[in-house]
């Protein structure tokens, strides 16, 4: 019916400030929500047809098989909003079972959403897309101006929870909470702690797939930022941490070595790493206590392979 898009600004002075700031703490990291430029969308994408990488496709059946269950236990809402909606390939599930007037979808990268958002108010005669090309760790409550008054889903797939520490994951839930309104309801897809040799191969893909995504952040530094990394000097490393519950991904420099970025030098010794991403796994009742002391309160829950959907209302 009808589509809009808004792209808030801002992101460029966020990536010059984050990035120079990581590089320059002990250890070094930069934030995950910078692996999404076009690339890292397209490698993203990749990443989920691998065969080691089971959680999209598993996510899926588990939302297709249990659809009737999972839409008749929501009941009627006005509308779904997606943080991290990415390609906006799940939600067209829930937009089959739930036939919401309104679906709200957000992405820090604001041009390759809005390509994803767009034919969904073709394909779904009835249905006003708002696309918001945002940071919802800055902006999200910029957000609530575009939703529509009433019964809201907050739909959060694919595990994106996981990026968060516990302490983040509540104050994001929390914020997800107030966004919803009085009658909102929290969709959320998350990874299960399983065996660990099966999450070490989802995130060391035999076709360097996620070897490639990870470096494509020194690439987008290089061409966003003016740096002069050397991508053969880093080496994409992942590894599940069981004692932290949580995959990490690291970029570790293969020899000492100088760095420019945005006018700036950075020393890199051998070995020494760039931490570019944790992937927590979750137990059920480990999920739903941070869940819980954000304001959410278990309504129903699924379980398929290793993955979890849970779907929360509002507790206070
Ligand atoms: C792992 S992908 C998941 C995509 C999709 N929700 C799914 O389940 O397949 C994460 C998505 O969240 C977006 N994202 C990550 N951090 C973000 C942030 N702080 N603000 C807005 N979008 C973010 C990325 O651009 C990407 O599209």
């Amino acid at each position: 019916m009808s589509f809009t898009f808004k792209d808030f600004p801002a992101a460029c002075d966020d990536l010059r400030r984050d990035v120079l700031a990581g590089l320059a703490a002990r250890p070094k990291s930069i934030p995950p929500k910078y692996f999404y430029d076009e690339a890292g969308c397209r490698l993203f994408e990749s990443i989920c047809a691998q065969p080691e990488y089971t959680l999209t496709r598993t996510e899926e059946a588990l939302l297709r098989d249990r659809l009737g269950d999972i839409a008749a236990t929501i009941g009627p809402v006005d509308c779904i909003v997606e943080p991290g909606a990415g390609e906006c390939a799940k939600v067209r599930l829930l937009l089959e079972a739930l036939r919401p007037p309104h679906l709200v979808v957000l992405d820090i990268a604001g041009a390759p959403l809005a390509a994803a958002a767009e034919p969904l108010s073709r394909d779904y005669p009835g249905l006003a897309v708002t696309a918001l090309g945002m940071d919802f760790i800055h902006d999200l409550e910029a957000a609530t101006p575009w939703l529509p008054a009433g019964r809201r889903l907050i739909y959060y797939p694919g595990s994106s929870i996981g990026n968060f520490a516990p302490d983040a994951a509540t104050a994001l839930l929390t914020r997800f909470r107030q966004l919803a309104g009085a009658e909102g309801q929290l969709l959320i897809g998350f990874d299960l702690k399983k065996d660990p040799q099966r999450l070490h191969a989802a995130y060391n893909d035999a076709a360097g797939i996620t070897a490639a995504f990870n470096l494509n952040l020194l690439e987008r530094l290089n061409r966003e930022l003016d740096a002069d990394f050397d991508l053969a000097h880093f080496r994409h490393y992942a590894f599940y941490n069981p004692t932290a519950g949580r995959i990490e991904m690291h970029l570790v420099s293969l020899a000492g070595q100088h760095v420019t970025v945005a006018g700036r030098r950075f020393n890199f010794a051998l070995g020494e790493t760039l931490h570019t991403e944790d992937s927590y796994k979750f137990r059920r009742d480990e999920f739903s206590a941070i869940a819980t002391n954000a304001g959410w309160q278990l309504a129903a829950e699924w379980e398929h392979d290793g993955f979890a959907i849970h779907l929360y209302r509002g507790s206070r």
